[in-house]
């Protein structure tokens, strides 16, 4: 069976960095602690913002390092213009902007704006205010149903479990999407509208070279917040084909954003903002980054597609169908903080219904082997598709999930609201292995402590025991994005090798580079070419099950 009408892609002439850009995510409180506390930091950052120029990436993008109670792991934020004593202060910031920027390394800070933590002044100061106040009205305060109003004011549900809605002293309630300690703002005041713009600005004068937006797509709500169509999916996020969820990607949102991008192009230097807009299909997505909005959307179709050929090859399709349509690249990722780590979710049945949930001691347990194999061949597939590419400190390391996590360790709202069942997302949040042996946390720090502490197999993971090895998958990864700058491939085409796409492999060229990925479960023959870069470590004259090989062919 050939898998037919492909998509053909064709070079983007621009040279905006956003484009083609590698972007690595730091998950600040697991990349480097430089005071011991257990906790990472700005300065541990700082200390090591070398090591990941080294691998060959454009920018990184930091999850929350602002003041923030860590209900949610910063993001729940209670002071948008300071950073959270845990990750050290305003000047650590700065240092850590000017050595990225020495290193020739962009910086994007991740913005969170549909919720305030609840103890934000904003949020204290709406409760201590009476019903009606325009201190209220920077968040969504409503009304109950029932004969006492008792009840939630409508059937929404909270993306980490239970009620949406909370009721406070005076009766009145609040609503908030994720967890209680999250109140939802109320986007249609123009308050909260100026005050974010000033909030950009704090950010942009610091050198920031943009943002990562939080959840843009629930800033919306539609008017008079009605009930969810359909109950069973009040809480579930939306779900593509869904009756029109009143608290998702509603329209009055964009000109918020066409607003944020005017002010981040009257800054210099090409600032961007890449949304985390979860709308599908990618069509719909495409609509949030026309020319005048954000920059980037992460592509969700891709980071949650099965690893099947004829489940890829439509996504690919769609991607560039939909990205070309509006002139914008598509972004390819395959891992972040919110979900099970793909070297583990590729390592056969992980058991859990969604990846946002977990892998707990007592689910199914991936194979690590077959799981890092797999890994390694998405990874370097991805790797060479035009458009920019999200990373995941410790996916370079081919880090598997934690899955014994003991519960005391566990921080994760959504392990709370569901009183365990959903174990939630705190195995890919833990510290990163550097030096195996240093302490009991591998150099994460010089004290051993750690807020999550790794599982010992991670040792073996560490950075040191892969940097300079050939055939590690640090080495696979430094290779495959020295080749990819050299050869152009970020701002390259894409089109389907017949001969390759079908139920057992897939195969695209980007310009003169053929990538071959055979799902199959027999070594397939190699094409002529010169093999330039693949996952597999052995040297084999076919492609194995689940390799990727990268061929040079002009
Ligand atoms: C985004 C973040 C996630 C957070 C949620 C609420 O999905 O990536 O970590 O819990 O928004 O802010």
């Amino acid at each position: 069976m050939q898998l037919v009408s492909g998509a053909h892609h064709s070079p983007f002439i621009s040279s905006e960095w956003w484009r083609s850009a590698i972007i690595y995510q730091i998950y600040p409180r697991s990349f480097v602690d430089g005071n011991g506390d257990g906790m990472g930091d700005l300065p541990g950052i700082t200390s090591r913002l070398g090591s990941l120029a080294s691998l060959g990436i454009d920018a990184i993008w930091l999850s929350p390092i602002m003041r923030s109670p860590q209900k949610d792991a910063g993001y729940d934020v209670s002071d948008y213009t300071d950073v959270d004593p845990l990750f050290g202060t305003l000047a650590d910031f700065d240092a850590m902007v000017g050595r990225a920027h020495e290193l020739g390394l962009r910086v994007l800070v991740d913005l969170v704006p549909n919720h305030t933590s609840d103890q934000h002044k904003w949020f204290q100061a709406a409760l201590a205010a009476p019903k009606g106040s325009p201190e209220r009205a920077f968040y969504h305060f409503k009304e109950g149903k029932g004969l006492d109003g008792e009840l939630p004011p409508n059937n929404w549900l909270s993306m980490f479990g239970g009620p949406a809605w909370t009721r406070v002293e005076d009766g009145s309630w609040y609503c908030h999407l994720f967890d209680s300690s999250q109140p939802d703002l109320n986007w249609e005041n123009p308050a909260v509208q100026e005050a974010f713009e000033e909030i950009l600005r704090f950010w942009l004068d610091r050198e920031v070279d943009g943002f990562r937006v939080d959840q843009p797509h629930a800033m919306g709500k539609a008017d008079g917040l009605p009930d969810h169509p359909d109950v069973d999916r009040a809480g579930a996020g939306f779900i593509e084909g869904e009756p029109s969820p009143p608290m998702w990607f509603q329209a009055s949102v964009h000109p918020i954003f066409r607003r944020w991008r005017q002010i981040l192009d009257s800054y210099p230097g090409e600032r961007a903002m890449c949304g985390e807009a979860y709308v599908l299909p990618l069509s719909f997505m495409a609509l949030w980054v026309r020319n005048d909005e954000f920059h980037q959307t992460f592509n969700f179709r891709y980071l949650d597609s099965e690893w099947k050929p004829e489940i890829l090859f439509a996504t690919i399709n769609e991607s560039f169908k939909a990205f070309d349509s509006v002139g914008a690249p598509s972004t390819w990722v395959l891992s972040n903080h919110d979900i099970i780590r793909h070297a583990s979710r590729m390592g056969g049945v992980v058991g859990r219904p969604t990846a946002s949930d977990g892998i707990g001691p007592s689910d199914p347990q991936p194979d690590r082997e077959l799981g890092l194999r797999r890994a390694r061949g998405a990874t370097l597939f991805t790797l060479a598709l035009p458009g920019s590419t999200y990373l995941y400190q410790g996916e370079e390391l081919g880090l598997p999930e934690h899955t014994t996590i003991a519960p005391e360790f566990r921080q994760d709202p959504t392990f709370f609201r569901t009183g365990g069942e959903r174990v939630g997302r705190d195995g890919c949040r833990v510290p990163l292995p550097w030096e195996s042996g240093a302490g009991a946390a591998n150099g994460f720090n010089q004290t051993g402590k750690a807020w999550i502490p790794q599982p010992e197999l991670y040792a073996e993971y560490s950075r040191d025991q892969q940097e300079g090895v050939e055939g590690s998958t640090l080495e696979m990864y430094k290779h495959a994005l020295r080749l990819r700058k050299v050869l152009g491939l970020g701002n390259g085409s894409f089109d389907w090798e017949p001969e390759y796409t079908n139920a057992t492999t897939l195969g695209y060229r980007n310009g003169g580079v053929l990538v071959i990925h055979n799902f199959g479960q027999e070594a397939i023959e190699l094409p002529q070419g010169e093999v330039i870069a693949s996952s597999a470590n052995a040297a084999s004259v076919g492609i194995e099950p689940d390799q990727t090989v990268w061929l040079k062919t002009k």
